[in-house]
């Protein structure tokens, strides 16, 4: 398979990627560059998910089996990068989280349980559950069946973070 990695440097996408190019995928990441060199072996394109048309030229024409897309501000950002390739793309994976599930979960909680409002749309990504929604509402919008929600529980790994594992 051919798959992009929107992101790919940090933590979960990082791991996303290793496991892509161990399954003989071949990977393209897309980020700024900015924080960590990429994975050895991908194809590494440069960025800036908050500017559309630097993300339009750095894509170009091409095409892939499936987009990765790990972003977690504001919406509006998913949906540009979503709409891009949207022809180009056979499936798109947002990975987000189990915080779109409106507090308190209800005992024997299942993907039916009550959603936190999200707005596609959205510029805002001050909070967490809210542009959560909103991009899984963005991915939605753009690619419908065609889209996975990876609604995730704490994740924890080689690369994490958070500061969680201490
Ligand atoms: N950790 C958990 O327990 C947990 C639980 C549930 C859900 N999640 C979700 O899992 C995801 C984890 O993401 P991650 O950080 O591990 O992913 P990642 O893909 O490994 O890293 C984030 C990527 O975003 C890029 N980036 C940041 N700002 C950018 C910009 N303006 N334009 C282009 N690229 C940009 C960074 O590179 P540059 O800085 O070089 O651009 C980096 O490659 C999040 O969506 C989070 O909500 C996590």
């Amino acid at each position: 398979m051919h798959v992009l990695v929107m992101g790919g440097t940090h933590h979960v996408g990082r791991a996303v990627v290793e496991v892509a190019l161990r399954r003989g995928d071949t990977v393209t990441t897309l980020n700024r560059g900015l924080s960590r060199p990429p994975v050895p072996g991908v194809e590494a394109l440069a960025a800036d998910r908050t500017d559309p048309g630097t993300v339009r030229r750095a894509l170009g024409e091409r095409s892939w089996d499936a987009v990765i897309d790990t972003w977690a501000w504001a919406p509006s950002v998913v949906r540009d990068s979503a709409r891009l390739p949207a022809d180009r793309v056979g499936h798109y994976g947002y990975v987000s989280s189990r915080a779109v599930y409106a507090w308190p979960w209800p005992p024997g909680a299942d993907e039916s349980a009550p959603l936190v409002a999200g707005d596609p749309g959205s510029q805002d990504g001050a909070d967490y559950a809210a542009p959560k929604r909103g991009g899984e509402l963005a991915v939605l919008e753009v690619f419908g069946e065609r889209a996975l929600l990876a609604r995730t529980g704490t994740i924890l790994g080689p690369y994490e973070d958070v500061g969680r594992i201490p």
